[in-house]
């Protein structure tokens, strides 16, 4: 196979740095402890890490404020640590995705030091956004509604207001400034040097500012993007862009130029509406907007998630669903955040683990490629005391020894304490346990795993719904080439009877991937079974 296209056939786990293991007891994760868990990555199966921002930052947004792109934060290692980190996760096939933040820097970087100082439109203070007038571009929405009032903020010493789509100290930078643009591919360079094999674009629909606009996924941001892969394939060929644009489908699609912006582009619009899916027992939010999902260039990929490190995001839904998705998964209001809701997975469903499951199967079947978020493959839970999305950030849970194993520091040391809630406690949720127990939500996630990467057919094939009667139960095929594999999910709490057509598999004889149950077929090419609960099937001809 093309290595070229490793991402459609990855899974990506995402994993903050600072959370997953402190190997020098200063309670702060790093590098070096990240190191010593690439054994647990790889025995869990994944193919990819995509690391949170490690640069240096006054961490007022967990990194995504950067003040240095050249380096590593010290408190997680230096670059060194950073080669080593590659090199080893290589050595295990581990592809490392990266972030690029461009859309803005911290307001402690120089350029924004230097522009602060710099006369009114000299090229140091054109490296960000300023306008005299806070009316300007007033059509663009705020991200960030539970703290900021307003894009721009009025800077004393500049005399200027700063233009900035998320925290008022992460001000924009200005891509109309070709200046500007040569710092990104600069960046890109010199990350793409230590043999990174990808990009996370964060926060790509906002590059550009436009009069009478919703500042959104512009024109002259796609152009930018074009730049930007054509750069790519010219010097770094086969180094992945993945893009996070939390738009519509169509407008989301869009990332993905004609197969000449990003190779890969989260699917946003998805996400709620398994969780809608799933409590309304219903199939039909799921199937409308795989519907509304433009077909994407060959060479193109979505990237799928149930979660990340912000918050479970409802802005790409009515607002009709908006109260529905709150009403039925964040009653408790300190889980309402933003337009979303900052809970783990486990959290969401009830810590339930044949809907945990079930969630992980939808995630696995759909076209895409998915993205774990750390923690969840052994149910981890969450802490609403914490503020803002800190509350996911949590220490990772090893054991059941001090700091559930992931820091030798004391206690109050630690960048964020461990989860409290006794349920979710590292003395009863942890990686040793549940690795010592075959039965576990671990080794299911990695069976899972290791299933999907024999299935060439859930990385590339395409999609085909099958009408049934019953509106709870979900039934679709994936074919690519010569494979197909039946999808049966059923999105109910009861026991359902199912009759199937299963000519599309072809033979006398089908066999259930998970439990490897063969069931016999009649002449009319019928299957009969019953879904409990929350049940899933892969079936395949066998
Ligand atoms: C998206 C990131 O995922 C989020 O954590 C961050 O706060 C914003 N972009 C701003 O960089
Ligand atoms: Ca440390």
């Amino acid at each position: 196979m093309n290595d070229q296209l490793w991402y459609k056939d990855a899974i990506i786990y995402e994993c903050p740095v600072k959370s997953f293991r402190d190997s020098n007891g200063d309670g702060i994760g790093d590098f070096k402890g990240l190191i010593e868990k690439l054994d647990y990555l790889e025995q869990l199966g994944i193919t990819a890490i995509w690391i949170l921002p490690f640069f240096p930052s006054p961490l007022r947004d967990d990194g995504y404020d950067i003040k240095d792109y050249y380096t590593v934060n010290p408190i997680y290692g230096d670059i060194e640590d950073f080669r080593h980190f590659v090199a080893e996760a290589h050595r295990r096939n581990i592809k490392v995705i990266i972030e690029l933040v461009i859309n803005h820097s911290s307001d402690q970087h120089p350029w924004f030091q230097r522009a602060i100082k710099a006369p009114r439109d000299s090229d140091e203070r054109n490296y960000y956004v300023w306008s005299d007038d806070p009316e300007k571009y007033k059509e663009v929405r705020i991200i960030f509604q539970d703290f900021e009032k307003s894009n721009w903020t009025w800077h004393e010493e500049a005399g200027q207001y700063y233009w900035h789509r998320f925290f008022h100290h992460q001000p924009d930078l200005n891509f109309d400034h070709p200046p500007v643009q040569e710092e990104i591919f600069r960046i890109l360079d010199f990350w793409a040097a230590f043999g990174v094999d990808g990009f996370r674009l964060d926060a790509i629909p906002y590059l550009f500012e436009r009069e009478n606009s919703s500042g959104e996924n512009l024109l002259e941001t796609h152009d930018f993007l074009k730049k930007l892969r054509a750069y790519i394939d010219k010097n770094h060929k086969g180094v992945m862009l993945l893009a996070e644009a939390n738009m519509w489908p169509e407008d989301s699609a869009a990332y993905f130029g004609e197969g000449d912006e990003c190779h890969m582009n989260f699917h946003f619009p998805v996400m709620p509406r398994l969780y809608m899916g799933l409590k309304k027992m219903d199939r039909s939010p799921i199937i409308e907007i795989l519907n509304q999902t433009p077909q994407i260039p060959e060479n193109c990929q979505w990237a799928t998630f149930l979660r990340n490190h912000d918050e479970l995001t409802l802005e790409m839904v009515t607002l009709e669903d908006r109260h529905y998705m709150w009403d039925q998964y964040a009653a408790d209001q300190r889980a309402r955040i933003n337009l979303g809701i900052r809970l783990r997975l486990a959290r969401l469903m009830d810590n339930d683990r044949r809907k945990i499951e079930l969630m992980n199967v939808l995630l696995f079947s759909l076209p895409g490629t998915p993205v774990l978020y750390y923690g969840d493959e052994i149910g981890m839970g969450d802490d609403l005391t914490q503020e803002d999305r800190n509350g996911v950030r949590t220490p990772m849970q090893w054991n059941d020894q001090i700091n559930g194993g992931f820091s030798e520091a004391d206690t109050s040391l630690l960048y964020l304490p461990t989860v409290p809630d006794p349920e979710y406690h590292f003395s009863k949720i942890n990686v040793r346990k549940q690795i010592d127990d075959t039965d576990s939500l671990f080794h299911w996630t990695k069976n899972l795993i290791a299933l999907r990467k024999q299935l060439n057919v859930l990385g590339r094939g395409d999609l085909q719904f099958i009408e049934v009667a019953n509106k709870s139960i979900l039934v679709f095929s994936r074919s690519y080439k010569s494979e197909k594999i039946l999808i049966l999910i059923n999105l109910s709490d009861q026991q359902l009877d199912l009759r199937l057509d299963v000519t599309i598999l072809g033979t006398n004889k089908i066999k259930e991937l998970f439990n490897a149950h063969v069931y016999p077929i009649d002449e009319d090419k019928v299957l009969n079974l019953e879904l409990g609960a929350w049940d899933y099937k892969w079936l395949v001809s066998g």
